[in-house]
């Protein structure tokens, strides 16, 4: 079997490339372990970019985004017992996000692959990388197929980035001592807009998915794990983090979805070996604070189409060639915002009485400073491509 692009990892970044190649007449192959249920089921992050949202509809996948994303012009930020509004609208002016679940994106981008007669493959056991210097192929489930090129879109824990040979690829890492328990629940939200919310008990999120499912995160120990948080305990601790602001009461209801995620920020340089290009989360790893993981996936897609288009239509591989450092830009960018979000809104047991008064008078900064506020605003937004 011979194709021209084969993509390991049908999550947004593997899926999305599939659907920009294919309108561009390239042909790939989808390899994915899980099943289509699985991935089309599993919840993630839920805040898309004004060029992310662009892209999909210019796409032509965007309609039901359009019809059921929820856009939003501001967030607030709650702490020291008062909110305080970050507002789009006024601070990067024609630019906002829309609130739309990851798993609604993947179920958009299969059913377009499907679609068009693109072949997708779920269910696909031990997939392997071969010949990545010059000839590639990968194998698995005792098939073989040939490629011109090999897309990792396998996310942090796929097999693409570690079957580069050791010393090639440089990583950067930081570890937060904490994780987020995430939490999905069929209630109203409580919120207009999105509430990240810094207490002493620790950061909480309120986030949502529709009129009548909310997302939650809470601030948790590295270790924790939804065992120790029974969902009366989950109800408690978000009311104690975000019911801090006098006349808001959260509205509770049935949970439905429940799972701790890692705080970890990771970066691989290059992004490339041979005829192997990495994409989204096997490339890179953002903690979710500046809900970012998403929305770089769609940043290096729409790098790296561009690159397969000319390298296909010229046989010039100027732009491949390029790939890593036309995206590293970026992934810096949403790196140091992740972090600098991270840092602003949650509570780290290091901290003495001394970082805690750093942390509040950044956080009075921010909410007062509209230079300050702007920073925080238009990366959130999303820079422009
Ligand atoms: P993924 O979505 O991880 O997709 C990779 C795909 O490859 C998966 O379908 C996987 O099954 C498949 N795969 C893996 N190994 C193999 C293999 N050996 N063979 C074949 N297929 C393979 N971001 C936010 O902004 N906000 C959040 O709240 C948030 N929550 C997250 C929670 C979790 C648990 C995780 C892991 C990530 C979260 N993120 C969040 C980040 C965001 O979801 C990711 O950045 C985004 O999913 C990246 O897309 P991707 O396509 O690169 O990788
Ligand atoms: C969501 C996730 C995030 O990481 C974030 O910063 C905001 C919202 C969400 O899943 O809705």
């Amino acid at each position: 079997m011979r194709t021209q692009v084969g993509i390991i990892g049908a999550g947004p970044a593997g899926l999305l490339l599939s659907h920009l190649l294919h309108l561009r007449g390239i042909a790939s192959v989808v390899l994915e372990k899980r099943s289509r249920d699985y991935v089309e089921r599993r919840v993630r992050a839920g805040v898309l970019e004004q060029g992310t949202v662009d892209t999909l509809v210019e796409a032509g996948v965007g309609a039901r985004l359009l019809r059921e994303g929820l856009p939003h012009h501001g967030i607030e930020l709650r702490y020291g017992g008062a909110g305080h509004r970050i507002a789009f609208e006024k601070l990067v002016p024609g630019r906002s996000i829309t609130v739309y679940g990851q798993q609604e994106v993947v179920k958009d981008l299969i059913a377009a692959r499907l679609e068009a007669g693109g072949d997708v493959r779920f269910e696909v056991e031990d997939v392997a990388l071969h010949g990545l210097e010059a000839e590639p192929y990968l194998t698995f489930g005792g098939e073989r197929l040939d490629c011109d090129v090999i897309a990792g879109c396998d996310g942090f824990h796929g097999v693409s980035r570690p079957a580069v040979p050791d010393g090639v690829l440089r990583f950067f890492e930081r570890d937060y001592p904490f994780a987020w328990l995430g939490v999905l629940a069929e209630v109203a939200p409580s919120s207009e807009e999105l509430i990240y919310s810094q207490t002493e008990r620790g950061f909480a999120l309120h986030s949502m998915r529709s009129p009548t499912v909310s997302r939650f995160y809470l601030q948790v120990p590295p270790d924790a794990t939804t065992g120790e948080w029974p969902d009366e305990r989950i109800w408690d601790e978000l009311r104690a983090r975000l019911e801090t602001v006098p006349g808001f009461t959260l509205t509770t209801g049935r949970i439905i979805e429940k799972g701790v995620t890692p705080m970890r920020g990771f970066v691989t340089e290059p992004m490339q070996y041979g005829r192997l290009y990495l994409a989204g989360d096997a490339a890179h790893i953002v903690p979710p604070t500046g809900a970012k993981g998403l929305n770089l996936a769609v940043a290096d897609v729409r790098v790296l189409t561009e690159a397969l288009d000319r390298f296909f239509s010229t046989g010039s591989a100027d732009l491949l060639d390029g790939y890593s450092e036309a995206c590293l830009k970026r992934v810096w960018r949403a790196q140091h915002f992740s972090w600098w979000m991270t840092t602003l809104l949650h509570t780290f047991d290091s901290d003495d009485d001394y970082g805690r008064r750093l942390q509040r008078s950044h956080l009075d900064y921010v909410t007062s400073s509209e230079a300050a506020a702007t920073t925080l605003a238009e990366n959130y937004v999303g820079l422009p491509w």
